[in-house]
């Protein structure tokens, strides 16, 4: 049996997860969604200092509710790339001295590794599988084979899918975050209303864009009234959703009918998940989302990756730092 702690603290939550051989027991989230909200984004400044304030309450509910000691634990994983350097330094230290002082194995996650693992949390592991990482800083397409076997498909050129959502958001005068916030408007409204061209790159067909349709939109958005809102909410939404289905459409022509997995917290999206569910079906493939709780940032799916390193006996040395980019596995077309 495999008790692991993982802590996730790349942004604005803070999120420690015990699972035993990857069944989660319990995940503890100190959310500082109504600290950045007046900012209408997250500060980074606040999100490292909110993380320290919240280290010990998150760990010592986590033990709790998983009805575990802290020497109960097999082995701690944390996120230590990519993100915001002050938060990332939070959890990665709070976790290596965890390590150190418990005398446990400690395993360093990359983040976007872990939402490409967190369908798993509640679904049996398949390999090969496309894996879609959708998220504020994140649009990115995987070919995945196996633990730390990734090869990058696609990805946006410019802004990520969430990121355009939480600007035409702000634009809006909406709630941050901003995707959630659009979707609900753009319930009232009609997608048909504003039309958005779906993105071409011209580097490669894989990738895709979000950046000139949040222009277009914001363009729209200062010609009309407040009445118009919903329909360009609708709208815009349906121009990501359909940008995204283009990448996957890609995808299962070039690579087949692997199982898709949709991951981060655009995989919340309602429309998304409908439309590649259908997208799915056309292509005699399936369609793996986890749950609204393991799309957003979450310490299980931390936890998870970690327990599948740990397994193979690849842990990471104490001098690990954190780093605020690093690509994830091998690019298309360079093999
Ligand atoms: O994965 P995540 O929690 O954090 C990052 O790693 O970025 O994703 C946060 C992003 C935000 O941009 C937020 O607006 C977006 O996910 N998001 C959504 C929805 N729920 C969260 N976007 C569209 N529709 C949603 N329902
Ligand atoms: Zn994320």
């Amino acid at each position: 049996m495999w008790t692991v702690l993982g802590i996730e603290s790349s942004c604005d939550d803070l999120s420690m997860a015990l699972l035993e051989d990857g069944r989660p027991l319990a995940t503890v989230t100190a959310s500082q969604v109504e600290d950045h909200r007046p900012y209408g984004g997250v500060v980074p400044e606040i999100a490292s200092r909110k993380h320290l304030e919240h280290l010990e309450g998150t760990l010592d509910l986590a033990l709790q509710r998983a009805g575990k000691t802290a020497s109960q634990l097999d082995g701690i994983a944390a996120t230590f790339t990519p993100g915001l350097v002050g938060s990332l330094l939070v959890g990665l230290n709070f976790a290596k001295g965890l390590a150190y002082a418990l005398d446990r194995p400690f395993r360093g996650i990359h983040h976007i590794e872990a939402h490409l693992f967190s369908p798993f949390l509640e679904h049996p592991l398949v390999f090969p599988y496309l894996g879609l990482v959708v998220s504020g800083g994140h649009s990115h397409l995987y070919r995945v084979e196996g633990v730390g076997k990734y090869r990058l498909l696609g990805q946006t050129v410019d802004d990520a899918a969430g990121e355009a959502f939480d600007k035409l958001a702000k634009a809006m005068g909406l709630s941050y975050p901003g995707g959630p916030a659009i979707e609900g408007l753009a319930k009232e409204g009609d997608p048909q209303t504003f039309a958005f061209a779906l993105p071409k790159v011209k580097s490669s067909p894989c990738h895709t864009s979000f950046s000139g349709m949040k222009t277009a939109a914001l363009n729209h958005l200062a010609q009309v009234d407040e009445s118009h809102f919903a329909d360009l909410a609708a709208s815009f939404q349906n121009g990501v959703v359909r940008a995204l289905c283009q990448m996957v459409r890609w995808a299962f022509e070039e690579q087949g009918n692997l199982p898709l997995i949709l991951a981060g917290g655009v995989a919340c999206n309602g429309p998304l998940r409908t439309a590649l569910q259908n997208l799915v079906q056309e292509y005699a493939s399936q369609l793996l989302v986890p749950s609204p709780r393991y799309c957003t940032d979450n310490g299980a799916m931390v936890a998870w990756t970690g327990w599948q390193y740990l397994l193979l006996e690849q842990t990471s040395p104490l001098s690990l730092n954190a780093q605020a980019r690093m690509p994830l596995g091998i690019s298309y077309g360079e093999i």
